[in-house]
């Protein structure tokens, strides 16, 4: 069958969390499948486009509102990801170099999407199925059956997948006038609390949702930023489908960015190597248990617990520890977690900003990796942790909860704790630097994890069987 997925990010194009990632990988485990998976984004102005050749593929036009786009789709010439990628180049619009974060995100997604219908309007055939991401995309499924000029594509089955339910790209009734002519009768399934919600007309209009664990799929019920009565309702066509990792990027054997590669065979030494390079780079003690956190310095993540609960866990415990902090996000968070370098010298570190290599080298070197998040639809790290033999500590919710088993209960790797909560990650940090002492128990617990199947190869033929549901 032919797949298209319609994103804001895709790695290694654009990335700004792990929605590129899957996004960058789920197609081509598709294409492994036996499948034709494409994958079509907003041409943003990354690294990746300018290293990259690039075909133009499609030009056309259209009005949004007062205004009139022209807009041009390029493809990626050599297929080097293992499926077809496009990109959408509208001038002024797209064509910037951030991926979010402007004043003007809702005509640039909106534009977006309606770039996107142009397109497949006029292909020779239709794909057997549209797999729209998030909120930036959501407004496809209602543009696909209601707007005029999509009617002859109508029939195409829609597939909303959503990674994070906290954003829904709420924007005013006003901006409803960028739709093409759509039948004014159906309003309400733009609606949800009197403005335009995206992701709740997705909800509504795409003929089945999922999200990216069985677990979120569940708590959204009750916890969905406003859309718990919408997700109940339209339970009958919802199903959690837990995310894989991409094993070619992911792998301490092949990695390029860690100094050392290794395996479950060699975890031990392979580790020991990659902590030295962090331990040298940050200033630590390579004798003592290093925690890292990887991630978006947000709400969500339980980022505004961190710098308390770090300190507190450095006063509290008897024995001595390393913490490396890498992200980015909200700019108190930031400068809270950068002045415990000065209280913590030589134990603390921490890099503001997003790297990528660092992120593989901290997954590669670290013994612990801390997850407290509030919210956690299906969450990478903790995989990513896993795989390369690093022990996570994760509150107990959405994927992280259907990923982690606890080393204190049966069959355990991990180590969970109940609350987004300082206590709860003073204390789960004590049971990391308890579990370091036993170094036969860690070595066992490390090379276990390291063979655990979190790849794609599983979950893309789940997704397969709900296309075809369709
Ligand atoms: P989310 O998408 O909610 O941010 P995920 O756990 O699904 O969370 O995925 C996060 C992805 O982004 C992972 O690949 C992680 O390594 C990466 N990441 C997050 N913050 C950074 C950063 N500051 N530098 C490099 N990679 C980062
Ligand atoms: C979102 C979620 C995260 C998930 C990712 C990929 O960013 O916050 O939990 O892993 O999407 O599906």
């Amino acid at each position: 069958m032919e797949i298209l997925h319609v994103s804001a990010e895709c790695y290694p194009m654009a990335k700004a969390g792990g929605l590129a990632d899957v996004v960058g990988a789920l197609p081509k485990y598709q294409q492994e499948l036996g499948h034709i998976a494409k994958v079509v984004m907003p041409m943003h102005r990354t690294k990746f486009l300018y290293d990259n050749e690039w075909e133009v593929s499609h030009k056309g036009s259209f009005n949004m509102g007062k205004n009139y786009y022209e807009f041009t789709i390029i493809k990626e010439k050599s297929n080097k990801l293992g499926f077809d990628l496009y990109c959408v180049d509208i001038n002024g619009l797209l064509d910037r170099e951030k991926i979010y974060g402007y004043n003007d995100d809702a005509e640039r997604f909106t534009a977006f999407q309606i770039a996107v219908l142009e397109w497949v309007s006029r292909w020779k055939h239709i794909p057997d199925v549209i797999n729209v991401h998030d909120h930036h995309t959501a407004l496809i499924p209602f543009m696909l059956q209601h707007c005029y000029a999509y009617r002859h594509i109508s029939s195409i089955p829609t597939l909303l997948t959503i990674h994070n339910a906290q954003y829904q790209g709420w924007m005013g009734w006003d901006k409803a006038t960028y739709l093409p002519a759509w039948d004014t009768w159906r309003w309400g399934l733009l609606d949800w609390s009197n403005v335009v919600n995206p992701l709740a007309s997705g909800i509504k209009c795409a003929n089945k949702v999922n999200t990216v664990s069985p677990g979120y799929m569940q708590e959204m019920m009750y916890h969905a930023n406003g859309l718990e009565s919408l997700i109940r309702a339209e339970s009958f066509k919802c199903t959690g489908i837990i995310n894989g990792i991409d094993y070619e990027v992911w792998n301490p054997d092949t990695d390029t960015y860690i100094i050392d590669n290794y395996s479950y065979l060699d975890v031990e030494e392979g580790k020991h190597l990659n902590k030295k390079k962090l331990c040298d780079d940050f200033g630590f003690d390579i004798k003592l248990p290093l925690f890292v956190f990887i991630g978006r310095l947000v709400q969500e993540k339980a980022a505004d617990l961190l710098p308390e609960a770090i300190s507190r866990a450095f006063m509290e415990s008897e024995d001595k520890f390393s913490f490396l902090i890498l992200g980015s996000g909200e700019p108190w968070v930031e400068n809270a977690l950068s002045n415990l370098q000065h209280t913590w010298f030589g134990y603390y570190n921490s890099q503001i900003g997003y790297n990528e290599k660092l992120s593989h080298q901290m997954y590669a070197g670290a013994d612990f990796l801390l997850m407290p998040s509030r919210v956690e639809p299906c969450g990478l790290n903790q995989l990513y942790a896993l795989r390369y033999g690093t022990v996570p500590v994760v509150r107990r919710i959405g994927g992280l909860r259907d990923t982690v088993i606890d080393f204190g209960d049966e069959g355990g790797y991990g180590i969970c704790f109940n609350h987004a909560s300082v206590d709860d990650i003073v204390y789960s940090i004590k049971r990391g630097i308890e579990l370091y002492k036993n170094k036969k128990q860690l070595k066992a617990m490390r090379t276990f994890m390291m063979q655990l199947q979190n790849s794609w190869e599983f979950s893309a033929k789940k997704y397969i069987e709900l296309y075809q549901s369709l």
